[in-house]
Parts: C-alpha cells; structure tokens; sequence
C-alpha cells in the first residue's frame, strides 16, 4: 500500500536537461517528465490514451508532447490537441498530467487528489544551496520502500553493516540512545555518537576521536534531513547528554538528505546527497565522503535486499521487536495512520468530528 497524497522525489533537477524526455515508474504508475522551454517541468501519464504507448517515446513540439505511434498529441495539461486524420478530438482523449514542483534540486511529484496538492509539504531539503558543496547519488532497489525507512530510522546498523565504512569499527552508534519526537507528518530523532573515530579525510591528526550530535527529520513517506555536528571529545558529558548549544562550537558539520521513492511494492529508488560547508572543507574532501556513502549504501542495500527475499520466503513472517525499533515503529504507525485516512476520508472525518 503506497501513501497517494504526499509528495515524492522522482529525481535530481539536472537529470532533467535539454529537451529530454525522461520515464519513470513510481507507485507502480508510468510517468514522463519533460521540460517546458521556460523551463518548467511537466509530468504526464507515460501511457497514451489511444494504444498505451508509452509517451516517452515520443517528440517534445514546442511545450506539447506528441506519441510517434500514430501521432496523437497532447498538451502540458494532458489533453488531447491534435488526432491526426481526424478532426473531432472526444472530450476524454488525453492523459493524466501531476502537480509537480521543483525545488533544492529535487523534482517533487504529488501523487494523490491534485486539489490537495500543496507546496507548503514539501520537506526543505538540507545543504541544497550554494553555501554547502553538494555531492548526489542514487540507488535501485529491489525491496520495498518499508524496509529502507526501517533501515534509516534505526542508525544502531551503523556499527554492524557499516563496521568499515560509516561505523569506523567502532561500537559507538550501537550503544547510543536516540530520542524520537513526533512532528505533524514525521519523527525528529536526536542522538550523541560519544568517542567515536573521525573519517580520515576531514584533515585531523591520525587517531582524532569526535562526539557528535547527529539529529534528523525522517518525514513522510521517507525523506531523510541529517544534520551531523562534530565536536572534541567530552562536549557529549559537558551538554549532559542534551542538544548542543551555541557555547560549543563543532570542528566539522556534514548535511545529507536522502528520499526513497516506492517504483512499485518491492521495488524502490533511494536519492541521497552529501553537503560539506564550503567555508570549511574542500572538493577532494566532498568527493572522499561521497565516496564513503556509496559505498556505505551499497552495504545497506545488500542487506535490505537479501532481508526482502528472506521475507518473501517466510510465511506469515513475525517480526522480535527490541527496544531500538521505536521510531521505526512509531513512523510506519505514522504512515499507516495516514493510509487509512486517504483510503476513507468520510470516516475520518467522522472521527475528527466525535
Ligand atoms: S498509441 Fe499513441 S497515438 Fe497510438
Ligand atoms: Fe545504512
């Protein structure tokens, strides 16, 4: 089951260049986008109303899109502008078209109710901008978008999947106890990461140690803002284990947003990015971390997809809860939640109104 009414990433800004037609699945349905010559995107059904071929295979005439079977053309809107041969264009001919939105070098595509569709949900993506050098990445999987939520709401895999990249062989983010608040459509999950080694490539001596506040939104349907601040040993005991505040000032801060995007119920595209201060950190730097998180996520990935074809395998699987699967519970409650309010809306109307 797939929340309709949200906001998806369906890619990177600059992968849509030029006159490109670009096709995508997501929520099992075909899409195409495209740029309009002012530079706006347009996403349409990627299914032709006349014999379900995929318009991306199409022609871009000016900011109108033509299906090159048999030539049916279609306006931004969807509708249906031109049939060739004939001269009566019925008032069902066209396609679905989606409310879409770019914004920090996302392209955000609403999938549910159009008349819901407002900007104002859409997360702010963290380090998208010039103040911060950007690095992206993207990565198939074939699992379900759950179990990628699952992974990113409980970071303790750090020490385990990740002993030799993220986790540094250190057991540090196994023992951490991280603290879940509930926002309107997402969790806020803040955490020390005490005595933990520093990556090599930030230019500290061999042997740096760090405590580090490492605090994330994970918001609806799984979008993930990590803020991860890196101070001398001791700033975790001197805080008493509380946010940091203005008095303690970080040698080192890294942003990521990341955002899984459901291709149909087993399959799955993760987006990520990795933002070094630009006041601080170098190129060479941004390329070592992004580096770093490719590898990283290809450990998940192999651990996410072999976990899937053992559910898949497993009948009625149960899961052993444990005490770290709080917030991962709390936020599939979350999606749930909202779920059954879309699936039944005078019901839930009924029980705002009790
Ligand atoms: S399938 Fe598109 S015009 Fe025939
Ligand atoms: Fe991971």
């Amino acid at each position: 089951m797939f929340l309709r009414n949200c906001w998806y990433v369906a890619g990177w800004s600059h992968q849509l260049a030029g006159d490109a037609l670009v096709a995508r699945t997501m929520l099992a349905e075909p899409i195409v986008f495209y740029r309009k010559a002012d530079g706006s995107v347009v996403a349409l059904e990627d299914r032709c109303c006349h014999r379900l071929a995929p318009l991306s295979r199409g022609r871009l005439e000016g900011d109108d899109l033509r299906c090159l079977y048999h030539g049916l053309k279609f306006a931004p809107s969807g509708k249906c502008i031109d049939i060739p041969g004939q001269s009566f264009i019925p008032g069902r001919a066209g396609v679905r078209a989606y409310p879409v939105v770019e914004r920090d070098c996302w392209i955000w595509l609403w999938m549910g109710d159009p008349a819901l569709a407002d900007p104002a949900l859409i997360p702010s993506a963290l380090g998208h901008d010039d103040a911060w050098i950007m690095r992206t990445g993207e990565l198939a999987y074939k699992a379900s978008y759950e179990l990628i939520n699952d992974n990113l709401l409980d970071l303790s895999h750090l020490s385990y999947v990740h002993a030799k990249t993220l986790g540094r062989g250190s057991m540090s983010w196994g023992n951490s106890r991280p603290r879940a608040t509930r926002l309107e459509r997402g969790l806020r999950i803040a955490r020390w990461v005490v005595d933990n080694p520093v990556a090599p490539y930030i230019g500290e001596p061999p042997g740096t140690r760090t405590d580090s506040w490492q605090s994330y939104d994970y918001m609806v349907p799984g979008v993930f803002l990590l803020t991860s601040k890196f101070y001398r040993p001791g700033t975790a005991a001197a805080c008493n284990m509380e946010a940091p505040d203005d008095s303690h000032a970080p040698f080192w801060t890294s942003l990521t947003s990341q955002a899984i995007t459901p291709i149909a119920e087993k399959e799955s595209i993760y987006y990520f990015s990795s933002c070094l201060d630009r006041a601080r950190a170098n190129d060479q730097q941004a390329d070592a971390q992004i580096d770093l998180f490719r590898r990283a996520f290809n450990e998940d990935n192999a651990m996410i997809e072999a976990q899937q074809r053992v559910i898949d395998l497993t009948p009625q699987p149960r899961m052993l809860a444990t005490s770290a699967d709080g917030p991962l519970n709390q936020f599939r409650q979350l999606m749930a939640e909202l779920i059954d309010k879309e699936a039944s809306p005078a019901a839930d109307a009924l029980r705002q109104s009790a």
